[in-house]
């Protein structure tokens, strides 16, 4: 069965390739390699001993899209995984995420009112919570007004497949509201690749131990959690892949109760910056140099997921420790700069 993944080439996408070619999906990756390289294949070829189609194409050009699903007109799910995620940059540069997270979504969903299957998962983010009032955080909490560009497209791009899902009943989407991927394959052959200075913990963390980069800066010790550091929920990108295939599968055999669902993918467990700093420590067996550094603006304090309703509707649950995450986050950094 031939299935679309947009952003296939990208850190989420790439495990979610491979873990679907090892349930014995076809899959056709779309990506522009805007932030990806096609080296990516050999990686997911390396672990499922399949190379998946590869369409490099720019979802922006709503005519390519269309002459993809003449090509292949026998899609019958699609994972759109592909977006720009800078929350920074996109503060900076509005307009070329709205173009490119809205607009990319637009175009897919107009061409799949002329599929015969209509199945559409949607990577949302935990970012629409903003700083919830209640810890752990249900998907029935109030999406709050995003602090970002980046943060907005994934409301409006929720709200966008609700209205479409409303009106076109034959419709059946998932939104899956990540909450902080982190980790590479355990086989090594997949994992983060982020391109200049990373914004996110993990991949400082581990350039900063391999000594690409001098120092990480904790990002504030005065917030009201037990250490004073910001608390996340860090979920290994496997597990969060593995969600992808069984949400699928949901929507493949029509178990889905309403024709737009919302999961919160987490694990349910939140960890501070110094107890992610204390894991790395730990299985790299390493001391990181880092520093307490005033907070970084936009910041929430805390958030981490309930994950009743994954576990309970989806059947789904993680299987991976912080532990797991960070050393295979280390043995993959260790594996691309040797
Ligand atoms: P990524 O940048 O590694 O992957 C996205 C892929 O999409 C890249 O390979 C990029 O080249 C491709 N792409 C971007 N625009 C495109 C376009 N117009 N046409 C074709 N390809 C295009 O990002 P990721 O971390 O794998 O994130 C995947 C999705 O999950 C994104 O939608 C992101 O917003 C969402 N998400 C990510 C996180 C996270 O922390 N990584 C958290 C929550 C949600
Ligand atoms: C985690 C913690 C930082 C870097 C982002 C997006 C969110 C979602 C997930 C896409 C925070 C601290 C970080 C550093 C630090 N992405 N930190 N020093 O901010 O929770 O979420 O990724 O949807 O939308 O905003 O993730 O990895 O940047 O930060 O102290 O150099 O690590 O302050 O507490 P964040 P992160």
């Amino acid at each position: 069965m031939k299935i679309l993944v947009t952003g296939g080439l990208g850190y989420i996408g790439s495990h979610t390739t491979a873990e679907l070619q090892s349930e014995g999906f076809e899959v056709v990756i779309i990506d522009n390699l805007s932030n990806s390289s096609v080296k990516v294949l050999d990686g997911i070829e390396a672990i499922t001993g399949k190379r998946p189609i590869f369409e490099k194409l720019d979802l922006r050009i709503k005519s390519d899209v269309s002459d993809f699903f003449k090509r292949h007109n026998d899609i019958k799910g699609i994972i759109h995984f592909a977006a720009y995620k800078a929350v920074g940059e996109s503060v900076n540069e509005p307009l070329m995420y709205y173009e490119n997270n809205i607009n990319s979504l637009v175009y897919l969903l107009q061409e799949m009112k002329e599929l015969d299957q209509k199945n559409f998962i949607f990577s949302s983010s935990c970012t629409v919570y903003g700083q919830a009032d209640e810890l752990p955080i249900t998907e029935d909490a109030p999406v709050k007004p995003a602090e970002s560009p980046y943060g907005n497209t994934k409301q409006i791009g929720e709200q966008i497949i609700k209205d479409t899902c409303y009106v076109n009943t034959d419709f059946n989407s998932i939104a899956l509201r990540y909450f902080n991927p982190i980790g590479a394959h355990p086989s090594a052959h997949l994992g983060e690749l982020p391109i200049g200075v990373p914004q996110n913990l993990v991949p400082y963390i581990t350039q900063t131990a391999i000594g690409m980069r001098e120092q990480l800066s904790v990002f504030g010790d005065d917030y009201p959690t037990p250490d004073g550091t910001c608390i996340r929920d860090y979920i290994h990108v496997v597990d969060l892949a593995k969600a992808h295939v069984v949400a699928l599968n949901r929507l493949l055999d029509n178990k889905n109760s309403t024709n737009f669902e919302v999961f919160n993918l987490g694990t349910g467990k939140g960890s501070s910056v110094l107890e992610a700093i204390q894991s790395f420590e730990k299985v790299s067996k390493t001391k990181l140099n880092y520093k307490i550094v005033g907070r970084r603006e936009g910041d929430i304090t805390a958030a981490f997921a309930d994950t009743t309703k994954a576990n309970q509707i989806l059947g789904w649950q993680t299987e991976s420790s912080l532990d797991d995450a960070m050393d295979s986050a280390w043995r993959w950094e260790q594996k691309i700069r040797t």
